[in-house]
């Protein structure tokens, strides 16, 4: 039997962005925007914690998916500031982001935490979106491949295929995050075809097939097209134009 082809999933990460007025204001426009798609592809948005609950409110009977932008690894108790697995998906929650650059950077967010989370995630039944992607001192030193593979390989560790199969990784090169410089389509699908190729390695090429890898850093509408029409691009991680939803929307409808 074929293997079912990839649906693609566009995601837009909001990062500390927008009052809770302001993210319902946002959604109800968006939801408009996009309804047409139907299951066309995947439409995720990630508000600020606060946010999630009023907006699982505002998008129920629609085509869009909620995510958080964290987790703790624990399930509850004295982690001041923390939020569990368990309350994103009572929230509404279907995914969640790990291991955002700008958590491993400016958080102290390394492989391991992030596999930690990836393990509460999985357990609360929400799926975990992998971010990975290298600094461009790394870039500029040939280390892009064995950089993005050694967070690939810590955020999976102890995770059988099964488990792998579903999750959602985000290659975003961290050059390229909020800086409107994007990687061009070749360096994209070719870190995309590696990751996929490491994916094979580790579990199996059926395993390999199913798990999506979304591009992020500088995805705006006129570039999204592109990126989105590689081979092993299966969707994109948003940040700065999916505060917009004309923008977002425009990226979403490139990827349907
Ligand atoms: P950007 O952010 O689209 O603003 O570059 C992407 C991200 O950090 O997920």
């Amino acid at each position: 039997m074929a293997a079912e082809p990839r649906r693609k999933i566009v995601a837009g990460n909001w990062k500390m962005n927008k009052t809770v007025t302001e993210a319902l204001a946002l959604v109800r426009e968006l939801r408009g925007m996009v309804s047409m798609l139907r299951d066309k592809v995947e439409i995720v948005v990630a508000p600020p914690f606060v946010s999630l609950y009023p907006v699982a409110k505002a998008i129920e009977d629609s085509n869009l998916k909620l995510a958080g932008q964290n987790c703790h690894w624990e399930a509850s108790g004295a982690f001041t500031g923390e939020v569990s697995a368990a309350m994103l998906k009572e929230a509404g929650c279907t995914y969640v982001i790990l291991g955002h650059s700008e958590r491993r950077q400016l958080f102290g967010e390394t492989d391991e935490t992030v596999n930690k989370r990836a393990q509460a995630a999985l357990k609360a039944g929400l799926v975990p979106i992998l971010c990975v992607g290298e600094t461009l001192a790394e870039r500029e030193a040939g280390r892009t491949l064995e950089v993005v593979e050694r967070q690939v390989k810590g955020a999976l560790a102890g995770f059988g295929a099964g488990e792998v199969a579903s999750f959602v990784l985000a290659y975003e090169p961290v050059w390229a995050i909020g800086t409107g410089r994007t990687a061009t389509t070749a360096q994209a699908q070719e870190v995309h075809a590696a990751l996929r190729a490491q994916l094979a390695r580790l579990y199996d090429g059926g395993t390999a097939g199913q798990v999506r890898i979304q591009y992020g850093g500088s995805v705006k509408p006129d570039n999204a097209a592109e990126l989105l029409g590689q081979r092993d691009v299966d969707g994109a991680l948003v940040g700065g134009a999916s505060l917009k939803a004309g923008d977002f929307a425009a990226i979403v409808k490139a990827g349907a």
